[in-house]
């Protein structure tokens, strides 16, 4: 009867505690939408063991990777139901919840990893998972991926104009749709388990992502070309159900949280290491890499200029003038 026994306890203990003997046992579902073999996945993966150790398997964190429980269209809703009890989207799928989120898709925002670390752990990060609280969500911690590069299967990408007529996939984001639109290109948004069918049918002729994405999912399959852009940045929110996070026992909520901080001091490491999964791209023959010059950088740059007045209306202008 026990064996292979999951209470689905959705935010209570449960159920018939004598019978089973898992009285206090406490399952948080954890969906994300990545390959295990990502920042975002062996993070996931981290945080359970260490969770798994550190509460003498009192606590199991179990993880539903690659979008198969639920995509970044679904996972917030899940979470907010307490269908799982943990999610980590990316940030672009944080918007809906409040458009503050816009910001951090901006292109050219930030040089370097530094100043994201250095923006989320000041107020700009108090802001963002202050948005949260009041849909049932309690964030907890922000776990990096990387900058954006930029692939296509038509040509190489050096200037604005060569984006001209193209069409790529976006995350859900009206920045990142106004930053093709600012290259005369056109988008399409799905969800990431559709972006290699997306990219392999001709839905879109390229797409932008982290060089760990592109690799996990072998993208370099469906495309020619690659370019180093350093565009954009991709992290995460790591977020609970914030009912279920209140009801959880103190000294659970404790060493939820110290292995979240080991984990994301892990994390941060890792993704950095990940970005060297470029020398293997790179060896791939059939993806041609383009590396921007300085000049060519600041067309880029010179073109995407507008959206930060454009989206000063929405994001806020106390916002966007402490982030400028
Ligand atoms: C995407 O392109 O949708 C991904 O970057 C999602 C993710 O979670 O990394």
């Amino acid at each position: 009867y026990v064996i292979g026994f999951q209470p689905d306890i959705k935010g209570e203990l449960p159920y018939d505690e004598e019978f089973t003997g898992l009285k206090d046992r406490i399952i948080i579902k954890f969906s994300h939408v990545v390959a295990e073999n990502t920042p975002k996945g062996l993070a996931a993966a981290h945080f359970a063991q260490l969770v798994k150790e550190k509460s003498q398997d009192r606590v199991e964190v179990q993880v539903f990777p690659n979008g198969m429980l639920y995509t970044e269209d679904t996972e917030i809703a899940a979470l907010q139901h307490d269908d799982v009890q943990m999610i980590a989207p990316s940030f672009s799928n944080m918007n809906k919840i409040d458009p503050m989120w816009l910001v951090m898709d901006l292109p050219f925002l930030f040089q370097n990893q530094e100043e994201v670390d250095r923006s989320l752990q000041g107020a700009l990060g108090q802001r963002l998972l202050a948005t949260l609280e009041a849909k049932g969500l309690k964030g907890a911690a922000f776990w990096h991926n990387g900058f954006r590069q930029v692939t296509n299967n038509v040509r190489p990408l050096r200037t604005p104009e060569d984006f001209q007529g193209l069409k790529f996939r976006i995350q859900p984001s009206t920045v990142l749709e106004r930053q093709f639109k600012a290259l005369n290109a056109s988008t399409i948004s799905t969800p990431f388990n559709e972006l290699y069918r997306t990219l392999e049918t001709g839905r879109a002729d390229g797409q932008e992502n982290t060089i760990s994405n592109i690799l996990s999912k072998r993208l370099y399959q469906v495309q020619r070309f690659m370019t180093i852009s350093n565009h954009g940045y991709l992290g995460y929110v790591v977020t609970f159900n914030k009912r279920f996070w209140e009801n959880l026992p103190p000294d659970v909520q404790q060493l939820l949280q110290e292995a979240l901080r080991e984990t994301s001091d892990w994390n941060n490491r890792e993704s950095l290491l990940h970005q060297n999964q470029l020398q293997s791209l790179l060896q791939n023959q059939s993806l041609q890499i383009i590396t921007l010059s300085d000049e060519e950088k600041a067309l880029w740059k010179k073109r995407f200029e507008p959206l930060y007045e454009e989206f000063t209306v929405i994001i806020g202008k106390n916002l966007m003038n402490e982030i400028r």
